[in-house]
């Protein structure tokens, strides 16, 4: 990605935020929003966490890239604008810049989902990499994407591409599963991605392909057979998933033990993937969310002192934090 130099301060806007310090992001980040299944509550983390770094007076570009059923707008309480990304992959948008609308709050702005008429879930490997690269320009502190359901290979690339990838799941079994099928799958596609991992290709592609014959389960059995045909290969393995931390987010919740779901997600990851898995928090289960949607308002702006907006307000803080130390640590 490249470095932008020329944002500007967030104390600068109107808002006004919370930090006292110079920006400390001198990169634009991009944070995306994931998960194995659809209704899980992605659209509304993805709002919820735009809004509230718009608020707090970043500068925010929020794009629905759930190609096959947008409705990002809704939920930001947008009708649906005159351009969208299907303008950009149809080429009647010679930019994905021309696509930004500004939502009706400050520092938020947003790039529509695409149009059902399009046969967008087969797009093209060009135009996804087209949309990363205009991604990457784009001169905001934030832009967050909000993807689609699936584990489709659009959706890993998206995922795979962003700082920090957030992957949301409500405490009940078929989300869970979803959910360790969309981490498995997001790192085995990065592994494809690192030309140096060429020589365990097939492994890889046997971990991905259920009832395969070599019958590699988890990134920790193919971890185990790779130290079989290549130690070396092995070691940067092992480097590989230590440096894989994606983000969880249990939506939803009722109860201690919902809640907890999170936890045992964590050992288990740890435990059959070997892979690190962040738990950000929950999101507790808010009666007034239908509420706000029929309104056609963000959650956040209908009921900023919602239990909802205390728990965004916590995985933000707690993301911002991050991103500044990775950020000290790269310069
Ligand atoms: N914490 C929550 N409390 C109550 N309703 C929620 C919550 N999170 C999501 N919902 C509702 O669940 C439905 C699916 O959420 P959405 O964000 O659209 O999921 P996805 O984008 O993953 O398909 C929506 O109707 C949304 O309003
Ligand atoms: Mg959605």
């Amino acid at each position: 990605m490249e470095t932008n130099m020329s944002l500007k301060d967030p104390r600068s806007m109107t808002h006004g935020t919370q930090f006292n310090s110079r920006s400390p992001f001198l990169k634009q980040q991009i944070w995306a929003i994931g998960g194995g299944k659809g209704g899980v509550g992605k659209s509304l983390l993805s709002s919820s966490l735009a809004f509230t770094l718009a608020k707090m007076g970043y500068s925010t570009l929020v794009v629905d890239l759930d190609l096959g059923g947008a409705n990002l707008h809704t939920v930001l309480g947008q009708s649906p604008p005159a351009k969208c990304l299907s303008d950009f992959l149809n080429g009647s948008a010679p930019e994905l810049k021309d696509c930004i609308v500004q939502t009706q709050f400050q520092n938020l702005q947003m790039i529509a989902g695409a149009k059902d008429d399009l046969k967008i879930t087969q797009i093209s490997k060009e135009k996804i990499q087209s949309i990363l690269t205009a991604l990457d320009r784009m001169n905001h502190h934030f832009v967050i994407l909000d993807l689609g359901a699936g584990t489709s290979a659009y959706t890993l690339e998206f995922f795979n591409h962003a700082e920090i990838g957030i992957i949301t799941a409500l405490p009940e079994p078929t989300s869970i599963e979803n959910a360790y099928r969309f981490i498995k799958a997001s790192y085995y596609s990065r592994l494809l991605d690192v030309p140096r991992f060429e020589g365990i290709r097939p492994l890889i592609e046997a971990a991905m392909t259920p009832n395969h014959p070599l019958g590699i389960q988890s990134p920790q059995q193919l971890l185990t057979e790779t130290n079989f045909q290549n130690p070396a290969l092995a070691m940067e393995l092992r480097n590989a998933i230590k440096n894989f931390r994606p983000k969880l987010v249990i939506n939803q919740t009722r109860s201690q033990t919902d809640v907890d779901v999170g936890f045992s997600m964590k050992s288990v990851a740890k435990k059959y993937f070997g892979i690190d898995l962040d738990y950000l928090g929950y999101i507790e289960y808010e009666p007034n969310v239908w509420q706000s949607v029929r309104k056609m308002r963000p959650i956040l702006a209908e009921y900023p002192h919602s239990r909802i907006a205390i728990h965004i307000d916590r995985i933000v803080n707690y993301l911002l934090k991050q991103a500044r130390i990775e950020h000290t640590l790269a310069e």
